[in-house]
């Protein structure tokens, strides 16, 4: 007989250089998500260092759990499952979550789910309104540009997805030829809003028939203007840049979004990853679903779930106990390269 108990799961994500340990209750509402940031270390070599990312999730995840069940109220007694992220990411941060969990699971004999990290970026939304099948996701983050048709639990359908670059790796890239800091995508984002359109940088793909992405062409035709103006000494705005640089990339992002909707009717559509979190592509996807799908749902997920963090790990956990997929033994292992299709 199945207990009208509350489902309590611990939740790790450690892929890359936030180190989340998060409670969540029945897949929705979250009890704790505590997220240890470690941008101020990589900052300033521009980017992710994996050893270093490595050794501080060594060194916060202990205290993080601590703090995720404090603050839960609840003790390892109380859990019905140990879940985390075992790909895709950096594998040696991605090892210092799954051996955490491992080590957990194994002392209060409890279940342990391996989760995707991107099913956990789609299934944040899941924390936000219920889902219903099939939906779209948007998926839009530093490492994925993808468009995913989730046609039951835990059943992707990869529709497209980037050729080369992904959205917020070339917002980093192009945010470090206007001197800002890793990670540049908020920081764009502000002084796009400040600008203009007016480089008119191209749309990559837009009029192919077809749901894929690339953001290689647009960066380098953005780091090209800026290195041609300070060759003759042109001083440029970096407002109109950004705003001209995010121009592209929304559209381009919302017009094959709005193809893969045509092509396939679902009711609602989540925007998931780090870039969910642009204002200047929440603003153009909502306009552009009112004027052309007004009966389809969008659901974006609060900014400090747009991020990594271990409470969309602990929402798609609750879907991957659901589907009655089988716990993982003590010999789970990172996968790198994990994708949504092999899930
Ligand atoms: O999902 P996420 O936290 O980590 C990965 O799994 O990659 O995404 C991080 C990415 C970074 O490239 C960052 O620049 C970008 O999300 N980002 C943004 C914004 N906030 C974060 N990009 C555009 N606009 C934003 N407001
Ligand atoms: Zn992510």
């Amino acid at each position: 007989m199945k207990s009208n108990k509350r489902q309590l799961i611990l939740a790790f994500e450690t892929s890359c250089d936030e180190t989340s340990v998060a409670v969540i209750a029945d897949g929705h509402e979250i009890l704790s998500n505590i997220i240890a940031t470690q941008i101020k270390s990589h900052q300033r070599f521009g980017g992710v260092v994996p050893e270093v990312a490595s050794r501080h999730h060594v060194e916060q995840i202990l205290h993080c759990t601590e703090l995720a069940l404090a603050e839960a109220q609840v003790t390892y007694a109380d859990l019905t499952a140990v879940a985390v992220t075992y790909g895709p990411g950096l594998v040696g941060s991605l090892l210092i979550g799954i051996s955490a969990a491992k080590a957990l699971a194994y002392a209060h004999q409890l279940p342990l789910l391996p989760i995707n990290h991107l099913a956990g970026h789609i299934y944040a939304a899941q924390l936000v309104k219920p889902l219903h099948y099939p939906f779209m996701a948007l998926v839009v983050s530093g490492g994925h540009t993808e468009l995913v048709l989730v046609s039951a639990p835990n059943q992707f359908e990869l529709l497209g997805e980037t050729r080369d670059d992904a959205a917020g790796e070339a917002y980093d890239k192009i945010g470090r030829v206007l001197g800002i800091n890793y990670p540049a995508g908020k920081e764009v984002d502000r002084l796009a809003h400040l600008g203009n359109d007016t480089f008119k940088f191209p749309r990559a793909m837009i009029d192919e028939d077809n749901l894929y992405f690339s953001f290689s062409g647009l960066k380098s035709a953005f780091i090209n203007r800026v290195h041609h103006a300070s060759q003759i000494g042109e001083t440029l705005s970096r407002e109109d840049l950004a705003a001209s640089f995010q121009a592209s990339v929304g559209e381009v992002l919302v017009n094959k979004t709005l193809r893969a909707l045509s092509a396939h009717p679902v009711d609602q559509l989540v925007i998931a990853g780090g870039v969910a979190a642009n204002q200047g592509l929440r603003e153009m996807m909502r306009a552009n679903l009112h004027n052309n799908f007004p009966q389809v749902e969008l659901i974006i997920p609060p900014l400090r779930l747009c991020g990594d963090n271990a409470a969309m790990i602990g929402a798609a956990a609750q879907v991957y106990l659901a589907t009655g997929a089988p716990a993982a033994d003590l010999s789970l292992n990172a996968d790198p390269s994990l994708d949504l299709v092999r899930y």
